[in-house]
């Protein structure tokens, strides 16, 4: 019989793409998502993508007796958990609100689930936890350290994982450390949405490639890398949700925790990235160099060896593929998932489960 998943966040960029993974694997999902980052459009489109039907529940996870009602009905056996704040500006600015949503919804989560015997999970860490790596690529061993409320609110779970484990053997966690997510899935039905101005470089890049945003602002040129600009590891969204599969499947077969990044192995610079972008979408992107942005890193790619070996999962995709993805992904859908109008012309799967 299929397993059954919870999916907090479910909605959102990463969760939204790895609902598609987990239901064409055949596994039966309960999505659950507050939609303060995300519109409900999204769970239709998945719907329409997989021939599959996901049930949604409306809620936070902060939010004690909708969970204990879902985790009591539901027969769920194990849990990915996406929700939670995720803006490193914002998180300076609104730190108690980082800590509420992602450090007490975390909390809230696993006493619900530890309440009601569920003791295997998936945790949408970061790359973040590893401040400014000393070297490159960054293994999972490095020194932890972090800049911002936003990671020092992944880095707090990360710890309260690890008293849980070391307090009761009986869970199972898989904490997944994300490098760069960037892409949308190939149907150019599910991407990311950012609400507002986009904080991070490949959603940025596309507004200006539609002409939404006049210019990309690189942020330094005076780095000590090949080109001067910074090098990150951009994974791609669908290879990202593979690696979620890749975990809860190893949580079935085998006790005990353990931690992983998911990332390429490759450093990609932003003018790397600016014109794979241009060659996906056939113009120039405007572009200037400004300052550095405070609290950036010259380079940061991952060590992947733990995930071929734990999960054997390594990425497929590369950044052309993801910006080809992306551009796709936008300009079919300018205004995101609000543009209701498209999404409706768009035939519908008959739900198969
Ligand atoms: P996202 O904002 O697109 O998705 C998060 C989802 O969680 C949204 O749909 C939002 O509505 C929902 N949510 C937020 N707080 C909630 C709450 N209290 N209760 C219920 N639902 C809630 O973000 P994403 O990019 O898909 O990121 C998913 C996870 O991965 C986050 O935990 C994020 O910190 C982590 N992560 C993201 C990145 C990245 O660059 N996108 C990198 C590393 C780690
Ligand atoms: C990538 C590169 C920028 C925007 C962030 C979070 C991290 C994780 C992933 C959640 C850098 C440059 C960017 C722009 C630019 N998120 N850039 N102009 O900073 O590596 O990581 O997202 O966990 O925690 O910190 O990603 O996409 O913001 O930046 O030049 O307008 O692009 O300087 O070199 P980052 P990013």
């Amino acid at each position: 019989m299929a397993h059954t998943v919870l999916v907090t966040g479910a909605a959102g960029y990463i969760g939204s793409h790895t609902c598609v993974c987990l239901l064409e694997a055949g596994w039966r999902v309960i999505a659950l998502d507050n939609f303060s980052n995300s519109s409900p459009a999204v769970l239709s489109r998945i719907e329409e993508i997989t021939g599959r039907t996901l049930a949604m529940i409306e809620a936070d996870v902060r939010d004690h007796a909708a969970l204990s009602q879902l985790l009591q009905s539901e027969g769920i056996d194990a849990v990915v958990h996406f929700a939670g704040l995720k803006a490193v500006a914002e998180s300076v600015s609104r730190p108690l609100e980082y800590f509420d949503n992602n450090v007490a919804g975390s909390l809230a989560l696993l006493r619900a689930l530890n309440l009601h015997g569920i003791r295997r999970l998936v945790f949408s860490s970061s790359a973040t936890v590893y401040g400014e790596p000393q070297s490159v690529p960054v293994t999972e061993t490095a020194p932890l350290s972090v800049t911002n409320p936003y990671g020092r609110s992944k880095l707090i779970i990360e710890q309260m994982l690890g008293d849980l484990a070391h307090a009761d053997a009986e869970w199972r966690i898989a904490t997944l450390r994300y490098f760069n997510p960037a892409g949308a899935h190939e149907s150019g039905r599910l991407g990311e949405d950012p609400r507002g101005i986009p904080n991070n470089l490949m959603p940025y890049v596309a507004q200006v490639a539609l002409g939404r945003r006049p210019c990309l602002s690189i942020f330094g040129n005076d780095y000590p890398t090949p080109d001067g600009t910074g090098l990150r590891d951009y994974i791609h969204v669908m290879d990202l949700a593979r690696g979620h599969l890749a975990a809860l499947n190893r949580l079935f077969r085998h006790s005990g925790c353990f931690t992983v990044n998911l990332g390429t192995g490759q450093g990609t610079s932003v003018l790397q990235a600016v014109q794979a972008f241009e060659a996906a979408c056939g113009h120039p992107i405007a572009r200037r160099f400004s300052s550095r942005r405070p609290g950036d890193v010259a380079a940061c790619y991952a060590s992947c060896e733990a995930a071929e070996t734990l999960l054997d999962w390594r990425a497929e995709k590369n950044v052309a593929q993801m910006c080809v993805d992306q551009w796709r992904w936008q300009s079919l859908n300018p205004d995101g998932y609000r543009d209701c109008a498209s999404a409706s012309q768009q035939p519908v799967a008959t739900p198969q489960s």
